[in-house]
């Protein structure tokens, strides 16, 4: 569902200066897989999943999602495509805290001008649901923990039923219980909807009970294992 073929990033840096950062990288990723992405800080894994988020444009190599090449897309269709295939879970949850918290999981629906809609609204609750929280469905973000937080986000990430989520130190702010509730969500959703789901973590322990295991190290992947007993 995912292919890195020769992906380049280069940064400017200055006003004359390019420093590449993604030096060829080549990937795929198969459709339900559930995959850890780790590495040293500083090692792109960060600028990686922007790329592959669309969020941002290589400077060398292609990218396809659901087989189709993204280089060439114009803004426009990357977002599109972005909106219909990808969800995204950060370190930092990025909830509105002015809106609901039932607001916030609707948020790509809407951002993607989707009608509030009853039946939109059931899909958030129910998402909220599975994530223990539909009796928080009104509350601001803040009232909530850092983990009901991050539980929210992965609720908000799904919404829109992506083929792929992305997820990047989900559990980074978060103790060792909170952090487990929230890789096991993460699990559950790539079982029960056949995600694929592309995590970067720090802890070898939640690494462990992926699928796979790709390593990258100085912009490049030096590894890449299967898990014995992912899960
Ligand atoms: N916008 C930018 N402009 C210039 N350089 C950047 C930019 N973003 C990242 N870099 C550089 O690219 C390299 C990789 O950064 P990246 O954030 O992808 O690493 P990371 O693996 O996610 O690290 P961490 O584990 O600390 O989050 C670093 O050397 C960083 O300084
Ligand atoms: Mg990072």
């Amino acid at each position: 569902m995912l292919r890195l073929q020769q992906l380049r990033k280069s940064y400017q840096v200055g006003t004359a200066l390019q420093v590449e950062v993604l030096h060829g990288i080549d990937f795929e990723l198969r459709r339900g897989e559930f995959t850890a992405l780790v590495g040293p800080s500083g090692s792109g894994k960060t600028t990686l999943l922007n790329l592959i988020g669309l969020l941002d444009t290589p400077t060398g190599g292609e990218l396809f999602l659901l087989e189709r090449p993204t280089r060439e897309l114009d803004d426009a269709a990357r977002t599109a495509l972005r909106g219909s295939s990808i969800g995204f879970v950060f370190q930092f949850h990025h909830l509105i805290q002015a809106f609901p918290v039932l607001d916030n999981v609707l948020m790509p629906a809407l951002v993607q001008g989707a009608r509030r809609s009853g039946e939109l609204e059931r899909r958030g609750l129910e998402l909220l649901q599975a994530v223990g929280l539909a009796a928080h469905a009104r509350k601001r973000p803040n009232e909530l923990s850092g983990g009901q937080q991050q539980r929210v986000a992965i609720a908000r990430a799904l919404l829109t039923r992506p083929a792929l989520v992305l997820a990047d130190e989900p559990t980074g702010n978060l103790d060792t219980h909170s952090a487990d509730e929230v890789f096991e969500l993460l699990r559950s959703f790539n079982r029960e909807f056949g995600c694929a789901v592309l995590v970067v973590t720090h802890d070898p322990r939640l690494a462990q009970r992926c699928d796979r295991i790709v390593d990258l190290v100085d912009g490049r992947l030096v590894g890449d294992r299967k898990v014995a007993a992912g899960g």
